[in-house]
């Protein structure tokens, strides 16, 4: 009898049986998730990123994709063509985009994503901007650096300062560029080094549709576009209230809104920079933000 055939007769019973992969040999561990909420944002806090399937249908992103060409038209009007984008540094960039329609104050207030922000950000953030971005066909783009979305940050905090949450109106994936990521990274300080970056960058494919939501403070970049189609993307940022709006949307909305109470919070009514000392003031005394929902 060889030996194979002695253990299949008698096969000996590992008192330690580590074939389970829910066995740890720990003293804590996180409590399973009670919710599709809870799930996410373990991820989110571990390596920074969770992804959200199916957030618009295929006619919301062709509707999208024509409206971000037609803002961005308008604003490269408003601007006196496209040699001053180049610039001011911002081509392919169509800024603000529910100041030009609706549409995309809905988009941006995806009830799942909503949620996830009220539990990382607590009830007080606000919208800071939202980007339509063009990424043309092997044409470099401004968001192509590494970088975080609170560029030029280089300290960590417990909980996360800002929220990004990147909406993908073209598929991600080798050929479109999509975006690499580096996870974890929300939780270092400095970059790493390229080395370190090409060794553990991610680039996940992502259906047309979906949206990365991620901690503002992780590291990643926006891939080349070598296919022969322009990639559409449009970014959130949801920062704390203390972080003012580089481009006020209550100035450029003009009052629309500043009387929803479900909305001025989270549009920046509640945080607008003031010009004077006695202007500060009229607007506390104006607008009691303590009797505000948000
Ligand atoms: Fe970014």
């Amino acid at each position: 009898m060889n030996s194979t055939s002695a253990l299949k007769k008698n096969p000996i019973k590992n008192q330690n049986d580590f074939s389970d992969v829910k066995g740890a040999m720990v003293n804590e561990q996180t409590p399973p998730a009670q919710s599709e909420v809870e799930e996410r944002i373990e991820e989110i806090q571990i390596r920074g990123y969770t992804l959200i399937e199916n957030v618009y249908t295929q006619e919301e992103l062709e509707y999208a994709k024509e409206r971000i060409s037609s803002i961005y038209s308008q604003q490269v009007e408003a601007l006196g063509g496209e040699e001053n984008m180049l610039e001011a540094s911002d081509f392919n960039i169509a800024r603000q985009l529910l100041v030009y329609d609706d549409f995309f104050l809905k988009k941006a207030r995806h009830p799942l994503v909503m949620e996830i922000l009220r539990k990382m950000l607590g009830d007080y953030f606000i919208l800071y901007q939202q980007n339509g971005n063009i990424h043309q066909p092997n044409t470099e783009n401004t968001t192509a650096p590494w970088h975080r979305d609170l560029t030029f940050y280089h300290y960590t905090s417990s909980r996360p300062l800002a929220m990004s949450c990147l909406h993908l109106i073209t598929e991600s994936n080798e050929s479109t560029g999509g975006t690499p990521m580096l996870p974890g990274s929300h939780k270092i300080d400095a970059l790493p080094t390229y080395k370190y970056l090409e060794k553990n960058q991610v680039l996940i494919p992502a259906p047309a549709g979906s949206v990365w939501l991620f901690d503002s403070m992780m590291f990643h970049r926006s891939g080349f576009n070598s296919s022969k189609e322009t990639r559409y993307s449009i970014n959130h940022m949801y920062t704390l209230h203390l972080m003012t709006q580089q481009i006020s949307l209550p100035r450029m909305l003009n009052g629309k809104w500043q009387d929803d109470e479900s909305l001025r919070g989270f549009l920046g009514y509640n945080c607008m920079q003031q010009g004077s000392v006695e202007s500060w003031r009229l607007e506390k005394i104006n607008n009691p933000r303590k009797s505000v929902k948000y």
